[in-house]
């Protein structure tokens, strides 16, 4: 459905208020860029950047920022339609996209005021390390927000690092949300990650995207917005 990642990001941004000034967004995962352009709306100081590995996706996320949306569009099976139109983004001027692998991110500790990694968590090889990543770079106070459908798949995360999805024995019995949010608090699980607060969550988010002109796939995410508390 057009407009979800954006619905989703305005969410987690109100459930993260008050989130203050921001003049450095990071947006994760950022995939064709419509995350990031709202980041750049709503927060009208924040230099925005946008970072995933894919580069189709990185050249039609530069291509909107310049003006001009142009991807191919699948219609079934290998079909595809070019579909080409402009577009004319508030605040595109401070959005940039980078190449950058989430697990590595070459930035300073505390150097973000603001980061967002939608539906990410369960893309990546190590989500955990992700989530460690993802804490060190914002400054105290700064905000995280996360949403996740938690659609495990061993072609990207080894069953041994998923968060939930496995184990019915364990306390958590397999359920995901008590596992990432232990995980997200210090000192309820051996790995949680340390100096973030949960402010607010949301256990089921609708969330569509679209694999076909006769198949679109819906989620319901799970959104965190957590604040850094420490330095
Ligand atoms: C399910 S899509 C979500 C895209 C966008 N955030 C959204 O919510 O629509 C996951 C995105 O993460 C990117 N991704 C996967 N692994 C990554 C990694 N290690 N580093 C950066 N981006 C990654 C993918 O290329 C893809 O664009």
């Amino acid at each position: 459905m057009p407009g979800a990642v954006r619905r989703c990001l305005v969410r987690l941004l109100d459930m993260a208020a008050p989130i203050g000034v921001v003049e450095r967004a990071l947006d994760v995962g950022c995939g064709a860029g419509r995350s990031a352009f709202t980041l750049a709306e709503r927060h009208p100081r924040a230099l925005v950047l946008g970072i995933d590995t894919n580069l189709g996706l990185l050249r039609l996320a530069q291509g909107a920022a310049h003006g001009t949306v142009s991807y191919p569009r699948r219609r079934i099976g290998l079909v595809y339609d070019r579909r080409r139109f402009p577009v004319s983004l508030i605040g595109s001027e401070r959005v940039d996209f980078w190449a950058c692998d989430a697990l590595a991110l070459p930035f300073a500790a505390a150097s973000a005021d603001l980061v967002a990694a939608l539906n990410l968590l369960d893309c990546v090889a190590e989500p955990r390390r992700l989530l460690a990543g993802l804490a060190e770079v914002l400054r105290r106070d700064g905000r995280l927000l996360l949403a996740t459908p938690y659609d495990w798949s061993t072609r990207a995360t080894p069953v041994e690092t998923w968060i939930g999805g496995h184990s019915q024995r364990a306390a958590h019995r397999g359920a995901a949300e008590p596992f990432l949010r232990s995980l997200l608090t210090a000192g309820e699980h051996p790995q949680s990650v340390p100096g973030l607060r949960l402010l607010e969550e949301m256990h089921a988010w609708p969330w569509q995207t679209r694999l076909h002109e006769r198949s679109t796939v819906s989620y319901r995410s799970h959104l965190l917005a957590l604040a850094r508390s420490e330095g």
